[in-house]
């Protein structure tokens, strides 16, 4: 007998990312290929008519589970009772505009879904913020789900920014996706984070070795590499004219799949998630760390006990000081909003 369906939300659900993203929910790449779902499509009004469009094609695919499509325009429908919510709806950032651009204008989204998830949707519900400025939307989600909805169901995408490191490691080194694991993202979704490899893993020639040893060129993971994926979203919207959508909505699955089933033995992945002090990173603040999540739980734990060079230090220092700013200048935003 097949396990109950899923009630599963996207935001967004009319634009670019949500595009690539419903297909691959509806076909079974994040639940896997046993489990039925009854997808909760949500835009705002102005885009009912794409959005219903959305759904004739997702209807034509004719998925097997793929039991319900609903699309809504009403915040609060769309959040009752619902066990997993891809919250990706909001203003993209265009060319020349840095997210803090983004800042106040999406902020009050998501404290409006925070209140709307409080109010609707089931206690046990994970929930992945894609919206940009991704880390500080989640912060004030969670701040305005809880106390019903634990902060620790609330986190932001840097997976996108985790397989942009493992896809540079892979082709420096001359070797396959699989043969890298263990890279970190620290930090904001923004052109401060860090990604570090210092602890990642390369199977090289059959045996493993640190990723070092692998690319031999420390310049180059110092220097280029660093700069090559905080950056690649900005040059990525240079060439498209568009925000990366493909490869977000890979990643979104990726996060998904991973909090749904768990990590790999002896792998961790990249997740914004609310920090427990853990690096000195003060409490609360929405801050990417190394994860691995336990599939019987579905919850994540900080990977423990990294050594953090005066380098590394640095780097996390000047990212946690963007989403310190970040995190007032939001607050002060929700404050000044009457929604
Ligand atoms: P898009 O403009 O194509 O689509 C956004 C959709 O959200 C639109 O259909 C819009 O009507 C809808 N929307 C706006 N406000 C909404 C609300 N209150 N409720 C529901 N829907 C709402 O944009 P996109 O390219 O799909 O990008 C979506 C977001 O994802 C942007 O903020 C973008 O910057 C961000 N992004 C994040 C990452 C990441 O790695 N975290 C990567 C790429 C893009
Ligand atoms: C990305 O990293 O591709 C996105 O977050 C787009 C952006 O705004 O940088």
């Amino acid at each position: 007998m097949s396990p109950a369906p899923l009630r599963v939300l996207v935001t967004g659900a009319a634009g670019q990312i949500c595009y690539s993203l419903v297909y691959q929910i509806a076909s079974g790449s994040v639940f896997g290929k046993d489990q039925p779902l009854e997808l909760v499509l949500l835009d705002i009004p102005m885009m009912s008519a794409a959005l219903d469009g959305v759904v004739m094609e997702l209807v034509d695919c004719a998925l097997p589970l793929l039991h319900k499509v609903i699309p809504v325009t009403d915040e609060k429908e769309a959040f009752k009772n619902v066990d997993y919510a891809f919250l990706v709806g909001a203003m993209p950032r265009r060319e020349g505009m840095e997210r803090k651009d983004l800042l106040a204008a999406n902020v009050k989204i998501f404290k409006s879904q925070g209140r709307a998830l409080a109010e609707g949707a089931k206690s046990t519900t994970k929930v992945i913020v894609v919206g940009n400025p991704a880390n500080t939307n989640a912060y004030i989600c969670a701040k305005y789900a809880a106390p019903k909805i634990s902060p620790r169901n609330i986190s932001a995408m840097t997976r996108l920014d985790h397989n942009r490191a493992t896809a540079q490691i892979a082709a420096k080194a001359g070797v396959t996706i699989d043969d890298v694991k263990n890279v970190i993202i620290w930090g904001n979704h923004s052109g401060t984070q860090f990604p570090d490899v210092k602890h990642a893993k390369v199977n090289k020639g059959g045996s493993a070795t640190d990723a070092y040893a692998a690319v031999g060129d420390e310049a180059w993971l110092k220097g280029e590499f660093i700069s090559v994926v905080q950056k690649r979203g900005a040059v990525i919207i240079a060439a498209r004219k568009l925000s990366s959508a493909m490869s977000a909505a890979k990643a979104a699955c990726d996060h998904i799949h991973d909090w749904h089933f768990g990590t790999p033995k002896d792998t961790w992945v990249s997740m914004a998630v609310p920090s427990d002090g853990s690096y000195g990173i003060p409490e609360g603040i929405m801050f990417s760390f190394p994860v691995t999540i336990d599939a019987a739980t579905k919850d994540w734990k900080i990977v423990q006990g990294l050594s953090i060079d005066e380098f590394a230090q640095g780097k996390l220092n000047a990212t946690l000081q963007e989403l310190q700013e970040e995190r007032d200048e939001a607050l002060r935003a929700c404050e000044e909003s009457n929604i």
